[in-house]
């Protein structure tokens, strides 16, 4: 009895208070992100590099560039490539819903943090609210981008901040 109570207040309720985040996918954010009053974002991050981020593991170059770094499987298969060209590869099957599609690549939640909890409309509605749940924004979005474009990138050319947030800026009109 008393090893049953200790269990509840070390696992069960800590686990119904703070409610883990699982990965919802791209189709689940673009579902209410995507009309031309909310600013395409769906649109916007399809057309972009980072939805063929993955993709791109899949090629040729990917392969022989993993070979030359003394990988022996193919590019789609290290995980020290697809630290930064995909999200949610390297977490448990109950974390993922089941429209979550590792081959999205770098995808809304790579950068907003996994979705289930802030999602509802209810939530999403309010900044604050958002951010409770787990919703990353950012202050200075050029620390988030050079988390991944640097020179740790075997093909890195470089980064600069204004002309790349150009090609992916995705901002609700005013
Ligand atoms: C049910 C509809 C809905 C879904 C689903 C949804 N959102 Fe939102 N989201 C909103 C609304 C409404 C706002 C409020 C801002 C606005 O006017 O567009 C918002 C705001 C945001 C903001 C801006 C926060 C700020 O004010 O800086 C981000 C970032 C965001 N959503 C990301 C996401 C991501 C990522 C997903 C998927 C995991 C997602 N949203 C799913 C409706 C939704
Ligand atoms: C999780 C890692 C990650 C983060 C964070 C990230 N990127 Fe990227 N980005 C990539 C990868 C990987 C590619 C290459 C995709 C490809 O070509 O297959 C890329 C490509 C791009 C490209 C296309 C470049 C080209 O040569 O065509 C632009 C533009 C870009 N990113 C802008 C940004 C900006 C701006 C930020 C910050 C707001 C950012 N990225 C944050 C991983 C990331
Ligand atoms: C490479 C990183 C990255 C990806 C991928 C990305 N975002 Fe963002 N997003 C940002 C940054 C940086 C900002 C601007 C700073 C902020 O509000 O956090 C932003 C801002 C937003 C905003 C608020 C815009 C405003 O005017 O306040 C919304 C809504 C949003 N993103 C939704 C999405 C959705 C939906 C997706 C996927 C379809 C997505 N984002 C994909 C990095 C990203
Ligand atoms: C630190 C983050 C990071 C890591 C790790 C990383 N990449 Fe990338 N990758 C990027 C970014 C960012 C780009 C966009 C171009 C650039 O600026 O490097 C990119 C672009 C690419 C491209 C397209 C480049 C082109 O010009 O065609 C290939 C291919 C690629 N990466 C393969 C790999 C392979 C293979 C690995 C693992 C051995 C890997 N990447 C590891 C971030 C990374």
């Amino acid at each position: 009895m008393f090893r049953k109570i200790i269990f509840l207040a070390l696992f069960i309720l800590p686990s119904m208070l703070f409610a883990q985040n699982k990965f919802v996918g791209v189709d689940a954010c673009g579902m209410c992100h995507k009309s031309e009053k909310q600013g395409k974002q769906l649109d916007i991050w399809k057309s972009s590099q980072h939805s063929k981020a993955y993709e791109t593991l899949k090629s040729e170059k990917a392969d022989a560039i993993a070979k030359e770094k003394g990988f022996d499987k193919p590019a789609v298969e290290v995980e020290d490539c697809l630290t930064c060209h995909a999200v949610g590869y390297n977490v448990s099957a109950d974390l993922k819903e089941k429209k979550f599609n590792v081959e999205d690549g770098v995808q809304c939640e790579s950068c907003h943090g996994a979705g289930s909890e802030y999602k509802s409309m209810k939530v999403m509605k309010s900044k604050e609210e958002s951010i409770k749940k787990g919703l990353l924004v950012y202050d200075d979005a050029a620390t988030l981008c050079v988390t991944c474009h640097n020179d740790k990138s075997p093909t890195f050319k470089g980064f600069d901040f204004e002309k790349y947030w150009a090609l992916i800026k995705h901002d609700v009109p005013e």
